[in-house]
C-alpha cells in the first residue's frame, strides 16, 4: 500500500454511514424545534481571525494550527474552531441588522494538530450553535438545554452537565490577580506547562490535569467569589432557569475552557467518570467577540459538540440507531437475453422510485443470489433463459425464500 490517511484522520467507510446521518438529523430537528437555521462557511479563514479570537497564547493558536501561505501570499488556516467563522460571516453579511438575537447551527469539519488517541483526532467533525445578539441569561439557559436535550433525543445517558462563571473584563482581572497571588507561594510545585500558564494564561491553571498541579487547584481562589455584580446577577438567574428546566447541572471551578474568547458562562457536557479528552459539548457566552472582530458590542453564546466522541459513546453504550434504508431488490439473471430484460427491468423500477440493484458480469445465479443475501435486499427478481421465452420473471423472498413466477408489469406494484 502505498498511501495511508494521514494521521489522525479517518475515513467514514459506509458502514458507519448510519451514525453520521442520524447525528446530522438530529442536529438539524433541535435546530428546527429551537429556531436555529443552518449556516456553512467556508474550511479555511484569514489566520488572524482565529489568532484573534481564539487567542495568541491558547494551545489551539501556539501548537494547532494548520496555517499555510497560498499561491497568492496570503496567510490562511484550516478552521480550528467553528465560532469566529460564524461571527465573521455575522458582521460581514450584516446579520446584526436582522432581529437579534440571531440564531444559527453548523456541522462542520475541524482541524487540530494534536497527538492523535482515540476521541481526540487532528480532522474531526463538530456541530455548534450559536445564539448572537443578547445577554438575556435564559439564552444561556436555552443553549444548556438545547445540548442536553440532544442527548436526551439519541438516548445517551449518564452524562454530567459542569457549569460555571469566569467573569467578565471587569471583574475577571480581580480574579487573575488573585490567581496569580495563590500560586506565586505554589511555583516551585507546578509543572513545566503550569510554570508558563501562571505567566500567560493564568486561568489555564486550574484544569492541568496533573494530579499534583490538580491537588494546588483545588484551593485555588473561585472565579464565582470574584464576579461583579452584574455577573453574579447573571450567574445566578441561570442557575434558576436551569433548574426551571429541570437540567441537573453542577457547579465545577475548576472549568475555564481552552479558548480566550469567553466570558460570564461557560459549561461542558461530559460522560459521567471520564477525562477532559472525553468531554462531548463544551460551549459559553463570548459577549466581546464581535466587538474584538471589528463590530458594535453584541453579546452572544453557543456551543460544539465533536460528532466523532458522540459516536463512541453511542457505540459504548450500545444505543440503536435507525439503519440507513438499503435498495429494496437485486436482479439476478441468467444469459444474454434475460440481461436486457434485466437493463429494462431496472430502469423501469428506478424511474418507478424503488431501489435496485443490478447483477453486473457473468456470475452463476448461485453467486448472484449470494451477493443479493449479503447486500441485505428483501427481494430478488430472477430472469432466465425460461421467463425470457415466457415473457415472466421470478420475484423470490429473500427471507422466506418462497418464489413465484409473474409478469413483469406486476412487479412495481408488488413491491410497492
Ligand atoms: P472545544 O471545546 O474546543 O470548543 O470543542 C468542542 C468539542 O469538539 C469538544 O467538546 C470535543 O467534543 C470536540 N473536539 C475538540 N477537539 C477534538 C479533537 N481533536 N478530536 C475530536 N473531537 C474534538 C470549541 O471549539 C468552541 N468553538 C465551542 C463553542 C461554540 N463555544 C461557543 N460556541
Amino acid at each position: 500500500m502505498l498511501y495511508r490517511a494521514p494521521r489522525g484522520t479517518s475515513d467514514i467507510l459506509p458502514k458507519e454511514q448510519a451514525y453520521w446521518r442520524y447525528m446530522e438529523q438530529k442536529v438539524a430537528h433541535i435546530g428546527q424545534l429551537y429556531g436555529y437555521e443552518r449556516i456553512d462557511d467556508p474550511a479555511f479563514e484569514d489566520t488572524r481571525l482565529f489568532a484573534r479570537s481564539v487567542g495568541e497564547d491558547t494551545d489551539i493558536v501556539k501548537k494547532e494550527m494548520y496555517t499555510f501561505k497560498d499561491r497568492g501570499g496570503s496567510l490562511l488556516t484550516l478552521r480550528p474552531e467553528g465560532t469566529a467563522p460564524v461571527c465573521r460571516a455575522y458582521l460581514e453579511h450584516g446579520l446584526h441588522n436582522l432581529p437579534q438575537p440571531v440564531k444559527l447551527y453548523y456541522i462542520a469539519s475541524i482541524f487540530r494538530y494534536e497527538r492523535p488517541q482515540a476521541g481526540r483526532y487532528r480532522q474531526h467533525y463538530q456541530f455548534g450553535y450559536e445564539a448572537i445578539g443578547d445577554d438575556d441569561p435564559a439564552l444561556d439557559g436555552e443553549v444548556i438545554d438545547m445540548a442536553w436535550q440532544f442527548f436526551l433525543s439519541v438516548n445517551l445517558r449518564h452524562l454530567s452537565l459542569q457549569l460555571n462563571s469566569i467573569g467578565c473584563k471587569k471583574c475577571r482581572p480581580g480574579y487573575i490577580a488573585a490567581l496569580k497571588d495563590y500560586y506565586a507561594d505554589h511555583t516551585h510545585q507546578l509543572c513545566s506547562d503550569c510554570k508558563t500558564r501562571l505567566k500567560r494564561n493564568p486561568l489555564r491553571l486550574l484544569d492541568c490535569k496533573k494530579p499534583s498541579c490538580q491537588q494546588i487547584a483545588d484551593s485555588a481562589p473561585r472565579s464565582i467569589d470574584y464576579l461583579c455584580p452584574e455577573c453574579e446577577e447573571h450567574f445566578s438567574r441561570l442557575k434558576r432557569y436551569l433548574e426551571l428546566l429541570d437540567l441537573p447541572f453542577v457547579v465545577n471551578h475548576h472549568l475555564v475552557r481552552g479558548l480566550d474568547y469567553y466570558t460570564k458562562t461557560v459549561f461542558e457536557i461530559q460522560p459521567e467518570g471520564g477525562g477532559a479528552q472525553s468531554t462531548l459539548v463544551g460551549g459559553g457566552r463570548y459577549d466581546d467577540l464581535i466587538e474584538e472582530l471589528g463590530g458594535k458590542p453584541t453579546p452572544a453564546i453557543g456551543f460544539a459538540a465533536g460528532i466523532e466522541r458522540i459516536i463512541l459513546n453511542l457505540k459504548k453504550q450500545n444505543v440503536a440507531i435507525p439503519p440507513i434504508p438499503k435498495p429494496k431488490v437485486f436482479i439476478a439473471y441468467l444469459g444474454d437475453d434475460a440481461r436486457d430484460e434485466a437493463i429494462k427491468l431496472t430502469s423501469t423500477l428506478r424511474r418507478g422510485d424503488i431501489g435496485v440493484i443490478e447483477a453486473v458480469g457473468d456470475k452463476s445465479l448461485k453467486a448472484q443470489l449470494r451477493q443479493a443475501n449479503t447486500l441485505g435486499v428483501g427481494y430478488a427478481v430472477i430472469i432466465g433463459e425460461q421467463e425470457v421465452k415466457s415473457g415472466t420473471v421470478i420475484l423470490r423472498d429473500m427471507t422466506s425464500a418462497e418464489q413465484r413466477t409473474i409478469p413483469p408489469s406486476q412487479l412495481e406494484g408488488l413491491l410497492k
